[in-house]
């Protein structure tokens, strides 16, 4: 057997083990609706995007958005469709994603694609001027 037949049935033999761990969602194929986990933090509203109606910040992975009624609001940040952090549309009151154009409503559940799965929602506590943010 020369080099290149080697190669042409290694090559062949790694294809098809890889080919059926895609198809069915394994290893690093399959997308993932996970955000961060054990989150904790907290944010003072008094100062910065978060200290009027409409704004919205990124921190730890974590998009907090206020909007127009004044609500906060914390889902993941990275779009579930390729990782593209989101934006906040206070309009519209949904989150969008300027790569491809999916969208999520105010609680991070796909209402556009090509995004098929939520963005994980957090919880969010005020007290005073500090807004926590927690899982
Ligand atoms: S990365 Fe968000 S829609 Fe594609």
């Amino acid at each position: 057997m020369n080099r290149k037949e080697f190669l042409s049935k290694v090559g062949f033999g790694v294809a098809a083990v890889m080919i059926p761990a895609c198809i069915t969602g394994l290893s690093g194929c399959k997308k993932t609706d996970s955000g961060p986990t054990n989150v904790d933090f907290t944010i003072d509203i008094s100062k910065g995007a978060l200290s009027a109606n409409g704004g919205f910040v990124v921190k730890n992975g974590v998009i907090v958005a206020r909007t127009k009624s004044g609500t906060f609001l914390a889902v993941a940040a990275a779009c579930t469709h390729e990782g593209t952090t989101v934006n906040f549309n206070s309009s519209e009151n949904k989150f969008v994603c300027p790569n491809h154009g999916a969208q999520f409503n105010s609680n991070g559940a796909v209402t556009k694609g090509p995004a098929n799965t939520n963005l994980k929602q957090y919880n969010t506590s005020l007290s005073g001027t500090s807004l926590r943010i927690f899982s």
